[in-house]
């Protein structure tokens, strides 16, 4: 059931048939595995497309719309959760991950769906979500009844309260998503008892690592699917799963949870005992073949600590959040590559990098804040500065260009390839994110990038099914905007024909050992010290191929901002219309000679 190692992309109808997904076929990374290069396409499930017009995407609606990632190019999807969830965090709160929810579909079709992606060549990764499950989880409610003491209480973490009669929590740590991260139970008895650590919402408590029960059901799990055909997973809050035992105070003094990130001796972030579990999850991985492979979601605090999840006995790639975070000016982003690719090559990982998913305001209208600076907060979107989506669209488009210019793969966020903004006047009536909801509204939540997909132009949720979505879209899309599938497919000026333009292209240098895989000795940095290294990112790879970004406000003559010997070179693609000798602000080309 499974891609071959080597597989072509078959069924193709891009136009990039020949490309294999292998990695390069000559060059430095010839016979590289399909992971260290490829790009990965992430589908929101809720929100991509819905076949049975219940307001919801589904798996049928993924299958109908395979055709549309083929067309695009891409190497591999990621599903997010799709198991069965009360959906109190857009199922990231699992009640069994044994199967699929029954608003997305049967088992039956999950495995249809894999086995149609693969006929195209096209991967398939799943989310696991093993820091925590749903409180509807089984576990959890044997863990309830059972009460303190119980075996079953010991696969989650559950504490006496503080204080004479234990009304306090336990500690002062506090959700990720606002307020405490504890919430008291009642016991069989009927009494106040001991309370459950939930790291997010309150209903997704978390599980104890150091219980040997949590960690041979998370390899049987993996085992489940993997038996299955599926190619990998992302390993949901890969960073959290292990707690200092002592639960010692954290002293937050207010600070929003997630600026607390990890470092050292950080009681529940980023803690050694971490990659004890992922070193055992490899081997399992190791033991298919083809192997399996994993990316991690590990919000840390610097490359170092980021690298250290993907040692060779361990995880194969981890998102670069650095690179997500990175202001938009031509020395932030110099350094992020530099330092990303630094701390990758220390272990001999692949840097993947990303600029959206569904947990981040979406990079059109992040870039879109005139000063794009790291102040602006990609979690939740939140920014003083209004965006400008023009602005924002023309950066991404030079965003993109450098991104898959890079050694490395890439993960894509579904509806970048469309150009949609973050939604940011969603009424609070239609938001559901528990970010919303744990803050009274403080933090307006990611509601806003998980807007469902505009397929056509009309329609009462532009194609996305037959009734209205989930999150109501907003009025321009389907109008002036044209934002959707259908009317970009017929404009060759538009983001959907770019980005189809660019993946093709990525594909065949790829194919021929330019781009794609490699490390930091695959890109030599130019101007980076000269008059233009404020507004200007260029680098070669070898092979003759040369990426220039004018990050800067005022246009520069092409002829300047080129390593040298690129003075006659090519153009392979402009992210813009170039201005006769000009690169024009905020615009990135490919050369070639
Ligand atoms: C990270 C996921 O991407 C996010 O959507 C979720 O809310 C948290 N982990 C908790 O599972």
């Amino acid at each position: 059931m499974s891609v071959p190692a080597s597989a072509a992309r078959p069924g193709s109808t891009s136009g990039s048939a020949s490309a294999p997904t292998s990695g390069p076929t000559s060059g430095p990374s010839a016979g590289a595995p399909w992971w260290r290069s490829a790009v990965t396409y992430q589908i929101y499930i809720r929100s991509f497309a819905d076949a049975d017009g219940d307001g919801l995407g589904d798996v049928a609606g993924i299958r109908s719309r395979l055709p549309h990632l083929d067309e695009l190019g891409v190497d591999a999807i990621w599903i997010n959760p799709w198991y069965p969830s009360p959906q109190a965090d857009g199922g990231y709160d699992v009640a069994d991950y044994r199967d699929i929810d029954a608003t997305f579909g049967t088992r039956e079709e999950a495995e249809a769906l894999i086995a149609d992606a693969h006929a195209r060549g096209i991967r398939v990764l799943l989310d696991i979500v093993p820091n925590h499950t749903s409180d509807e989880h089984p576990w959890f409610v044997e863990a309830l009844a059972a009460g303190p003491g119980s075996p079953e209480r010991e696969r989650y973490i559950f504490r006496s309260g503080a204080g004479p009669d234990g009304a306090r929590p336990p500690n002062d740590w506090t959700s990720a998503f606002g307020g405490p991260a504890w919430r008291r139970v009642t016991e069989p008895d009927g009494a106040p008892g001991e309370w459950y650590l939930h790291l997010f919402d309150a209903k997704q408590p978390d599980l104890n690592w150091d219980n040997p029960v949590v960690q041979a059901e998370f390899e049987s799990i993996l085992r489940f699917w993997f038996d299955r055909g599926v190619d990998g997973f992302r390993i949901d809050v890969a960073h959290g799963l292990i707690k200092d035992p002592a639960l010692p105070d954290l002293g937050q003094d207010g600070r929003h949870p997630m600026e607390t990130v990890g470092g050292q001796g950080h009681p529940h972030w980023d803690r050694p005992g971490v990659h004890e579990i992922y070193r055992a999850w490899r081997k399992v991985a190791d033991s298919y073949d083809p192997p399996r492979v994993f990316v991690a979601e590990a919000w840390v605090t610097s490359a170092e600590r980021l690298a250290a999840y993907v040692r060779p006995d361990e995880l194969h790639t981890a998102f670069d959040f650095d690179f997500v975070r990175a202001a938009w000016n031509a020395p932030a982003l110099r350094a992020t590559v530099t330092s990303s690719l630094a701390a990758h090559d220390s272990v001999g990982a692949p840097v993947m990098w990303v600029l959206s998913n569904h947990d981040i305001a979406r990079h059109v209208t992040r870039l879109g804040r005139p000063s794009a600076t790291r102040s602006d907060d990609p979690l939740h979107g939140h920014d003083a500065e209004d965006a400008d989506p023009v602005l924002g669209r023309r950066r991404a488009r030079a965003a993109l260009l450098l991104e898959l210019a890079l050694p490395g793969g890439v993960y894509l966020y579904q509806g970048e390839e469309l150009g949609l903004e973050e939604v940011e006047d969603l009424a609070d009536e239609f938001r559901q994110d528990p970010v919303f909801l744990r803050t009274g509204g403080d933090h307006r939540g990611r509601d806003g990038c998980r807007v469902p997909l505009p397929w056509t132009s009309s329609g009462p949720s532009l194609g996305f099914g037959t009734a209205p979505g989930w999150l109501p879209q907003p009025a321009g899309w389907g109008g002036p905007l044209g934002l959707s599938v259908q009317v970009e497919a017929g404009d060759p000026s538009s983001m959907l024909a770019f980005y189809t333009r660019a993946l093709r292209l990525r594909h065949e240098l790829s194919d021929r050992g330019v781009l794609g895989a490699g490390d930091a000795s695959s890109l030599t940095w130019s101007v980076a010290d000269g008059p233009l290294a404020d507004a200007v990112v260029a680098f070669t790879r070898p092979g003759g191929f040369a990426c220039v970004v004018n990050t800067g406000g005022e246009p520069v003559r092409l002829a300047d901002a080129v390593p040298a010997g690129f003075e006659a070179a090519r153009v392979l693609l402009a992210s813009d219309e170039l201005a006769g000798d000009q690169l024009p602000s905020d615009t990135a080309v490919w050369l070639s000679v």
